[in-house]
């Protein structure tokens, strides 16, 4: 039998992270919402569309053509944008995006498509409120803003992106504002969402909860 595990939650909460070693570990497919949301910010700023021009940005809809790699790359008309769409250019523009309702539309027809069959763990911000919400697990992962931006700085050095703590700090607040005072499907746990709160754990003991939840809501052990 297939299920869903939802994992929602504030920017840089440390959701894909946790869903791709879940992925990796539990054998299910991994789909990483954000990366679709970022890759059409890549498609408007290359384009010099405005992400704020609502009508400029929905007339590009027609001919975008996501994918998602099992490998976790990600395309968006044929161009790989693995890397691209992790810059602070897409990051300052992405929640713009996200907030222009036939865009999550579009996305969502998208992310419902890809669960068809499969055992899937998906990461975002509405999986389990308006994507999912028949996820057999939902989990709403927080942690405190300061924690975030340094766990995403660290996370920057290693890949050699730039950015200082700052400018990462004061991102994460925007976009937080941003995704959780729109309109459509704005970011917010679901009522019958497991709340956990990673500030103080690490990688491995979010893990390790994730699958504690997991185990208890199928009802059996999980490796
Ligand atoms: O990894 P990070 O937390 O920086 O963000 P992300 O998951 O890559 O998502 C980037 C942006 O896409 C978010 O700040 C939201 O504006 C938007 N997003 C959304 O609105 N709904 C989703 N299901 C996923 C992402």
């Amino acid at each position: 039998m297939s299920f869903s595990v939802a994992i929602d939650g504030p920017a840089a909460s440390g959701k894909s992270t946790i869903a791709k070693e879940l992925a990796n570990g539990m054998g299910l497919v991994h789909i990483d919402t954000g990366a679709m949301y970022r890759a059409i910010t890549y498609l408007c700023l290359k384009r010099g569309i405005d992400c704020q021009n609502i009508p400029q940005v929905n007339a590009l809809l027609p001919e975008i053509n996501i994918e998602l790699t099992l490998d976790e790359k990600v395309f968006i008309n044929g161009e790989d944008v693995t890397t691209a769409i992790r810059s602070s250019e897409v990051s300052d523009n992405v929640s713009y995006i996200a907030a222009i309702k036939e865009v999550r539309l579009f996305l969502v027809d998208l992310q419902r498509e890809m669960t068809k069959n499969l055992s899937i763990v998906m990461d975002g911000r509405d999986i389990g409120t308006y994507v999912l919400p028949q996820a057999e697990i939902k989990i709403f992962m927080i942690a405190s803003v300061e924690k975030r931006a340094m766990r995403r700085y660290l996370e920057n050095q290693k890949m050699g992106r730039t950015g200082n703590y700052e400018e990462i700090l004061s991102n994460l607040k925007k976009r937080d504002y941003i995704d959780s005072h729109r309109d459509f499907a704005p970011l917010k746990p679901a009522e019958d969402s497991i709340i956990l709160d990673t500030s103080d754990l690490s990688i491995p003991e979010v893990v390790t909860a994730c699958k504690k939840i997991i185990s208890n809501k199928l009802g059996k052990e999980i490796v």
